[in-house]
């Protein structure tokens, strides 16, 4: 008899944040995909995000500028993604939005917290926007996670805002309560990813 074995795509992911690039290996790891981090002499890039523009356009502007980067060299033509993310909380207008990571920085969560001292309207969603270049194509695709941003911030597990994130499709933990493999079935990420796969799969079938 024979056995089929399935060769791996591989993907390099431009990001300089590890916690991205484990998601992405356990999201796309188990159907068929092997995630590398993209290092340019050793670093990952580092891109000029204009955050004023929303996610999208940030991904798609790290997406030109990865390419660029990889013009004439023996990676030019390697499937690659970018992903641009953040928690866009509704009674502070979406603030940080496409600002998280810089907000995470300055206030941290507990900053956040603060803001949000006595506001009732607690909802806020993860967006991500995943970009990636494969076969001479550029696919996009989206993944929201709506939840609620807790009172006190809760366990240590994954990143950024997940200790203040409380899903509305889980049982009332923090992300940073959650176990990897929770958090990674259900997350913006996750939607984003899994719809690109989707998108790659009908162009290796074209
Ligand atoms: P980016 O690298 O500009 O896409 O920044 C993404 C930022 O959004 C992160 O640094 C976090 O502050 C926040 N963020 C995005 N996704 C998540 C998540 O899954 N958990 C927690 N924070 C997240």
């Amino acid at each position: 008899f024979v056995i089929m074995v399935e060769k791996k795509i591989s993907i390099l992911f431009a990001t300089s944040n590890q916690n991205k690039i484990n998601e992405a290996k356990s999201i796309l790891g188990p159907i068929g995909y092997k995630i590398e981090q993209l290092l340019i002499s050793g670093e990952p890039p580092r891109f000029i995000e204009p955050k004023s523009l929303g996610i999208e356009q940030v991904a798609i502007s790290k997406m030109n500028q990865a390419k660029h980067m990889l013009e004439n060299s023996n990676l030019a033509y390697n499937p690659i993604l970018v992903e641009d993310s953040g928690i866009f909380i509704n009674s502070l207008d979406n603030f940080p939005g496409a600002k998280s990571s810089e907000v995470e920085n300055e206030i941290g969560i507990e900053g956040i917290l603060e803001m949000l001292q006595g506001v009732e309207d607690r909802r806020a969603e993860y967006r991500a926007v995943a970009v990636i270049h494969f076969g001479n194509k550029i696919f996009k695709s989206f993944g929201v996670w709506k939840g609620q941003i807790s009172r006190i911030a809760l366990g240590n597990n994954g990143f950024g805002y997940d200790p203040i994130f409380i899903p509305d499709d889980s049982d009332g933990r923090t992300c940073g309560q959650m176990k990897k493999e929770e958090k990674d079935n259900l997350s913006h990420r996750n939607k984003a990813l899994k719809n690109l796969s989707r998108h790659i799969k009908a162009r290796q079938s074209e």
